[in-house]
Protein backbone atom coordinates (compact mmCIF):
# COMPACT_ATOMS: atom_id res chain seq x y z
CA UNK A 1 0.00 0.00 0.00
CA UNK A 2 2.96 2.11 1.01
CA UNK A 3 4.43 1.54 -2.61
CA UNK A 4 1.73 2.12 -4.08
CA UNK A 5 0.80 5.47 -2.27
CA UNK A 6 4.42 6.78 -3.20
CA UNK A 7 4.28 5.70 -6.67
CA UNK A 8 0.66 7.16 -7.39
CA UNK A 9 2.13 10.65 -6.06
CA UNK A 10 5.43 10.46 -7.63
CA UNK A 11 3.26 9.89 -11.24
CA UNK A 12 0.24 12.37 -10.35
CA UNK A 13 -1.97 9.31 -11.00
CA UNK A 14 -5.24 8.57 -10.33
CA UNK A 15 -7.35 4.73 -9.52
CA UNK A 16 -9.87 4.66 -11.45
CA UNK A 17 -12.08 1.30 -11.04
CA UNK A 18 -14.82 -0.40 -12.04
CA UNK A 19 -17.84 -1.58 -9.42
CA UNK A 20 -17.07 -5.39 -10.12
CA UNK A 21 -13.13 -5.12 -9.55
CA UNK A 22 -11.70 -7.93 -6.67
CA UNK A 23 -12.16 -6.35 -3.25
CA UNK A 24 -8.18 -5.24 -2.66
CA UNK A 25 -8.62 -3.02 -6.24
CA UNK A 26 -11.41 -1.38 -5.09
CA UNK A 27 -10.12 -0.67 -1.25
CA UNK A 28 -6.91 1.30 -3.21
CA UNK A 29 -8.99 3.04 -5.98
CA UNK A 30 -9.23 6.96 -5.48
CA UNK A 31 -13.05 6.35 -7.14
CA UNK A 32 -15.14 3.12 -7.93
CA UNK A 33 -18.00 3.34 -9.96
CA UNK A 34 -20.24 2.06 -13.66
CA UNK A 35 -18.92 2.69 -16.64
CA UNK A 36 -21.19 5.89 -17.04
CA UNK A 37 -19.77 7.57 -13.91
CA UNK A 38 -15.76 6.25 -14.79
CA UNK A 39 -16.08 8.18 -18.06
CA UNK A 40 -17.54 11.08 -16.41
CA UNK A 41 -14.63 10.77 -13.71
CA UNK A 42 -12.07 10.50 -16.26
CA UNK A 43 -13.64 13.34 -18.38
CA UNK A 44 -12.45 16.03 -15.30
CA UNK A 45 -9.41 14.45 -13.72
CA UNK A 46 -6.36 17.12 -13.27
CA UNK A 47 -4.14 13.87 -12.74
CA UNK A 48 -1.67 13.04 -15.66
CA UNK A 49 -2.11 9.75 -15.47
CA UNK A 50 -5.06 7.33 -15.40
CA UNK A 51 -4.73 3.59 -14.19
CA UNK A 52 -7.62 1.94 -15.00
CA UNK A 53 -8.65 -0.72 -13.72
CA UNK A 54 -11.24 -2.36 -15.72
CA UNK A 55 -12.26 -3.74 -19.25
CA UNK A 56 -10.66 -2.85 -22.20
CA UNK A 57 -13.48 -0.50 -23.68
CA UNK A 58 -13.61 1.47 -20.10
CA UNK A 59 -9.89 2.31 -20.30
CA UNK A 60 -9.98 2.75 -24.18
CA UNK A 61 -13.01 5.15 -23.56
CA UNK A 62 -11.24 7.46 -20.90
CA UNK A 63 -8.00 7.37 -23.55
CA UNK A 64 -10.30 8.86 -26.35
CA UNK A 65 -11.84 11.81 -23.29
CA UNK A 66 -8.50 11.87 -22.51
CA UNK A 67 -6.58 11.68 -25.30
CA UNK A 68 -3.49 13.64 -23.51
CA UNK A 69 -2.94 12.01 -20.94
CA UNK A 70 -1.52 8.71 -19.99
CA UNK A 71 -4.06 5.96 -19.57
CA UNK A 72 -2.28 2.73 -17.70
CA UNK A 73 -3.92 -0.27 -18.44
CA UNK A 74 -2.86 -3.46 -15.84
CA UNK A 75 -3.53 -5.98 -18.13
CA UNK A 76 -3.98 -5.45 -21.68
CA UNK A 77 -5.75 -9.65 -22.15
CA UNK A 78 -8.64 -8.16 -19.63
CA UNK A 79 -11.01 -7.50 -22.59
CA UNK A 80 -15.00 -7.41 -22.34
CA UNK A 81 -15.89 -10.79 -24.88
CA UNK A 82 -19.15 -8.54 -25.48
CA UNK A 83 -17.09 -5.51 -27.27
CA UNK A 84 -15.06 -8.16 -29.47
CA UNK A 85 -18.76 -9.52 -30.54
CA UNK A 86 -19.50 -6.75 -33.07
CA UNK A 87 -17.40 -5.98 -36.86
CA UNK A 88 -17.29 -2.67 -38.41
CA UNK A 89 -17.82 -4.09 -41.70
CA UNK A 90 -21.22 -5.51 -40.78
CA UNK A 91 -22.57 -2.70 -39.08
CA UNK A 92 -21.73 -0.12 -41.77
CA UNK A 93 -24.11 -2.84 -43.73
CA UNK A 94 -26.79 -2.76 -41.53
CA UNK A 95 -26.30 1.23 -41.42
CA UNK A 96 -26.86 1.06 -44.81
CA UNK A 97 -29.66 -1.06 -45.13
CA UNK A 98 -31.75 0.61 -42.38
CA UNK A 99 -30.08 3.92 -42.87
CA UNK A 100 -30.49 4.51 -39.75
CA UNK A 101 -28.70 5.85 -36.61
CA UNK A 102 -25.71 3.74 -34.32
CA UNK A 103 -26.33 3.45 -30.83
CA UNK A 104 -23.11 1.45 -29.53
CA UNK A 105 -22.89 0.53 -26.30
CA UNK A 106 -20.34 1.94 -24.05
CA UNK A 107 -19.29 -2.22 -24.18
CA UNK A 108 -17.68 -1.72 -27.73
CA UNK A 109 -13.77 -1.40 -29.30
CA UNK A 110 -12.95 2.44 -30.03
CA UNK A 111 -13.00 1.80 -33.77
CA UNK A 112 -16.97 0.69 -33.14
CA UNK A 113 -17.28 3.69 -31.37
CA UNK A 114 -15.65 5.83 -34.41
CA UNK A 115 -18.80 4.88 -37.03
CA UNK A 116 -21.45 5.51 -34.25
CA UNK A 117 -23.76 8.25 -33.33
CA UNK A 118 -23.64 8.30 -29.71
CA UNK A 119 -22.77 5.97 -26.89
CA UNK A 120 -24.33 4.45 -24.13
CA UNK A 121 -24.35 3.01 -20.99
CA UNK A 122 -26.30 0.77 -18.54
CA UNK A 123 -27.58 3.95 -16.91
CA UNK A 124 -28.42 5.93 -19.80
CA UNK A 125 -29.80 3.61 -22.04
CA UNK A 126 -33.20 4.65 -22.28
CA UNK A 127 -32.51 8.05 -22.50
CA UNK A 128 -30.00 8.25 -25.12
CA UNK A 129 -32.14 6.01 -27.49
CA UNK A 130 -35.52 8.29 -26.94
CA UNK A 131 -33.66 11.22 -27.62
CA UNK A 132 -32.83 10.08 -31.12
CA UNK A 133 -35.51 11.19 -33.74
CA UNK A 134 -35.12 8.72 -35.92
CA UNK A 135 -35.50 4.33 -35.67
CA UNK A 136 -31.93 3.22 -34.23
CA UNK A 137 -29.65 0.37 -34.74
CA UNK A 138 -28.87 -1.08 -31.21
CA UNK A 139 -24.93 -2.94 -30.80
CA UNK A 140 -23.81 -5.04 -29.59
CA UNK A 141 -26.47 -5.78 -25.83
CA UNK A 142 -29.83 -7.63 -27.08
CA UNK A 143 -30.95 -8.53 -23.43
CA UNK A 144 -30.35 -4.24 -22.81
CA UNK A 145 -31.98 -3.38 -26.20
CA UNK A 146 -34.81 -5.86 -25.32
CA UNK A 147 -35.15 -3.85 -22.29
CA UNK A 148 -34.83 -0.24 -23.72
CA UNK A 149 -37.74 -1.20 -25.90
CA UNK A 150 -40.62 -1.35 -23.12
CA UNK A 151 -40.07 1.72 -22.53
CA UNK A 152 -39.44 3.35 -26.40
CA UNK A 153 -42.46 2.55 -28.30
CA UNK A 154 -42.09 4.91 -30.97
CA UNK A 155 -39.04 3.87 -32.41
CA UNK A 156 -38.07 0.92 -35.04
CA UNK A 157 -35.14 -0.65 -33.10
CA UNK A 158 -32.90 -3.02 -34.63
CA UNK A 159 -30.90 -5.71 -32.23
CA UNK A 160 -26.96 -6.46 -32.47
CA UNK A 161 -27.55 -10.63 -31.51
CA UNK A 162 -24.15 -9.61 -28.74
CA UNK A 163 -24.50 -10.81 -25.01
CA UNK A 164 -22.66 -10.82 -22.01
CA UNK A 165 -21.41 -14.21 -20.66
CA UNK A 166 -21.72 -13.70 -17.21
CA UNK A 167 -24.91 -11.95 -17.41
CA UNK A 168 -26.08 -15.04 -19.41
CA UNK A 169 -24.99 -17.46 -16.96
CA UNK A 170 -27.84 -15.85 -14.37
CA UNK A 171 -30.53 -18.24 -14.28
CA UNK A 172 -33.71 -17.66 -12.97
CA UNK A 173 -33.73 -20.35 -10.97
CA UNK A 174 -31.01 -19.11 -9.33
CA UNK A 175 -32.53 -15.57 -8.44
CA UNK A 176 -35.58 -17.41 -7.42
CA UNK A 177 -33.75 -20.10 -5.10
CA UNK A 178 -32.31 -16.94 -3.42
CA UNK A 179 -35.39 -14.92 -3.19
CA UNK A 180 -37.16 -18.59 -1.56
CA UNK A 181 -34.11 -18.40 0.82
CA UNK A 182 -35.00 -14.47 1.39
CA UNK A 183 -38.25 -13.73 1.29
CA UNK A 184 -38.17 -10.10 2.06
CA UNK A 185 -34.60 -9.13 -0.24
CA UNK A 186 -35.94 -6.79 -3.03
CA UNK A 187 -34.70 -8.24 -5.89
CA UNK A 188 -31.85 -6.23 -7.99
CA UNK A 189 -31.17 -6.56 -11.77
CA UNK A 190 -28.66 -5.41 -14.52
CA UNK A 191 -30.09 -4.99 -17.75
CA UNK A 192 -27.70 -7.23 -19.36
CA UNK A 193 -29.20 -10.15 -17.65
CA UNK A 194 -31.75 -12.27 -19.69
CA UNK A 195 -35.85 -10.93 -19.45
CA UNK A 196 -37.08 -13.85 -17.64
CA UNK A 197 -34.67 -12.24 -14.65
CA UNK A 198 -35.78 -8.71 -15.24
CA UNK A 199 -38.98 -9.44 -15.12
CA UNK A 200 -39.22 -10.18 -11.59
CA UNK A 201 -36.87 -7.71 -10.24
CA UNK A 202 -38.28 -5.06 -8.01
CA UNK A 203 -35.39 -3.08 -9.37
CA UNK A 204 -33.34 -2.78 -12.94
CA UNK A 205 -30.55 -0.58 -13.21
CA UNK A 206 -26.78 -0.18 -13.56
CA UNK A 207 -24.58 -1.08 -11.27
CA UNK A 208 -24.24 2.51 -10.07
CA UNK A 209 -27.90 2.40 -9.80
CA UNK A 210 -28.67 -0.64 -8.02
CA UNK A 211 -25.68 0.64 -4.94
CA UNK A 212 -28.13 4.18 -4.73
CA UNK A 213 -31.28 2.14 -5.04
CA UNK A 214 -30.18 -0.22 -1.96
CA UNK A 215 -28.87 3.40 -0.54
CA UNK A 216 -32.55 4.60 -0.04
CA UNK A 217 -34.45 1.98 -0.39
CA UNK A 218 -36.54 0.75 3.44
CA UNK A 219 -35.55 -2.97 2.73
CA UNK A 220 -32.33 -4.21 4.33
CA UNK A 221 -31.85 -7.54 2.02
CA UNK A 222 -31.03 -7.36 -1.35
CA UNK A 223 -30.31 -10.02 -4.27
CA UNK A 224 -27.90 -8.87 -6.76
CA UNK A 225 -28.38 -10.09 -10.17
CA UNK A 226 -24.97 -8.62 -12.05
CA UNK A 227 -21.53 -9.77 -11.53
CA UNK A 228 -20.96 -10.90 -7.50
CA UNK A 229 -18.19 -8.10 -6.52
CA UNK A 230 -21.00 -5.32 -6.99
CA UNK A 231 -22.00 -6.78 -3.45
CA UNK A 232 -18.30 -6.35 -1.63
CA UNK A 233 -18.87 -2.49 -2.28
CA UNK A 234 -22.36 -2.44 -1.39
CA UNK A 235 -21.60 -4.17 1.96
CA UNK A 236 -19.09 -2.04 2.46
CA UNK A 237 -20.52 1.32 2.05
CA UNK A 238 -24.12 -0.39 3.79
CA UNK A 239 -22.93 -2.68 6.44
CA UNK A 240 -26.12 -2.36 8.31
CA UNK A 241 -27.49 -4.22 4.99
CA UNK A 242 -27.57 -7.91 3.36
CA UNK A 243 -26.57 -8.76 0.08
CA UNK A 244 -27.03 -12.06 -1.65
CA UNK A 245 -24.54 -12.56 -4.50
CA UNK A 246 -25.18 -14.78 -7.35
CA UNK A 247 -22.69 -17.16 -6.86
CA UNK A 248 -21.11 -18.19 -10.37
CA UNK A 249 -21.75 -14.56 -11.53
CA UNK A 250 -17.97 -13.79 -12.24
CA UNK A 251 -16.42 -11.69 -14.98
CA UNK A 252 -13.27 -13.40 -15.74
CA UNK A 253 -11.55 -10.58 -17.43
CA UNK A 254 -12.63 -8.03 -14.76
CA UNK A 255 -11.04 -10.61 -12.42
CA UNK A 256 -7.57 -9.95 -14.21
CA UNK A 257 -6.13 -6.94 -12.57
CA UNK A 258 -4.13 -7.70 -9.36
CA UNK A 259 -2.45 -5.23 -6.95
CA UNK A 260 0.86 -6.58 -8.06
CA UNK A 261 0.08 -5.38 -11.91
CA UNK A 262 -1.59 -2.20 -10.63
CA UNK A 263 1.69 -1.32 -8.87
CA UNK A 264 4.12 -2.78 -11.83
CA UNK A 265 2.17 -0.96 -14.22
CA UNK A 266 3.03 2.51 -12.31
CA UNK A 267 6.55 1.71 -11.79
CA UNK A 268 6.99 0.38 -15.56
CA UNK A 269 4.37 3.12 -17.12
CA UNK A 270 3.21 -0.17 -18.80
CA UNK A 271 1.21 -1.34 -20.54
CA UNK A 272 -0.55 2.04 -21.93
CA UNK A 273 -3.48 2.50 -24.28
CA UNK A 274 -2.80 3.22 -27.92
CA UNK A 275 -5.03 4.28 -29.89
CA UNK A 276 -4.91 5.93 -33.71
CA UNK A 277 -5.49 9.44 -33.92
CA UNK A 278 -8.41 9.00 -36.01
CA UNK A 279 -10.29 7.08 -34.09
CA UNK A 280 -10.08 9.23 -31.39
CA UNK A 281 -11.47 11.96 -33.38
CA UNK A 282 -14.35 9.99 -34.39
CA UNK A 283 -14.72 8.08 -31.36
CA UNK A 284 -14.41 11.18 -28.80
CA UNK A 285 -18.14 12.59 -31.12
CA UNK A 286 -20.36 9.92 -29.66
CA UNK A 287 -18.78 9.43 -26.78
CA UNK A 288 -19.07 13.19 -26.01
CA UNK A 289 -22.55 13.21 -27.39
CA UNK A 290 -23.37 10.43 -24.23
CA UNK A 291 -22.17 12.78 -22.03
CA UNK A 292 -24.02 15.60 -22.85
CA UNK A 293 -27.24 13.98 -22.11
CA UNK A 294 -25.68 12.39 -18.67
CA UNK A 295 -27.33 9.83 -16.44
P1 LIG B 1 -22.30 -0.80 -15.61
O1 LIG B 1 -22.06 0.35 -16.50
O2 LIG B 1 -23.71 -0.92 -15.14
O3 LIG B 1 -21.35 -0.79 -14.43
O4 LIG B 1 -22.05 -2.14 -16.41
C1 LIG B 1 -20.84 -2.42 -17.03
C2 LIG B 1 -20.73 -3.80 -17.44
O5 LIG B 1 -19.82 -4.21 -18.09
C3 LIG B 1 -21.81 -4.69 -17.04
O6 LIG B 1 -21.49 -5.97 -17.41
FE1 LIG C 1 -18.12 -7.52 -20.42
FE2 LIG C 1 -19.98 -8.94 -19.16
FE3 LIG C 1 -17.62 -8.62 -18.05
FE4 LIG C 1 -19.35 -6.58 -18.23
S1 LIG C 1 -19.58 -8.45 -17.03
S2 LIG C 1 -17.18 -6.51 -18.67
S3 LIG C 1 -20.27 -7.01 -20.21
S4 LIG C 1 -18.07 -9.70 -19.94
Amino acid sequence: MEKLEKLKKRRNAIILAHNYQRPEIQDVADFVGDSLALAIKASKTSADVIVFCGVDFMAESAKIINPDKIVLFPDEGAKCPMASMVDEESLIKLKEKYGYDIVSYINTTASVKAISDICCTSANAVKVIKSMSNGVIFTPDENLGNYVKKFVKDKDIILWPGFCPTHLGISVEDVIKLKNEHPDAEILAHPECTMDVIEIADKVASTEGMVRYARESESTEFIVATEKELCYRMKKEMPEKEFYAIKNAICPTMKKITLEKVIKSLETMKPEIKLDENIIAEAKKPLERMLNIGR
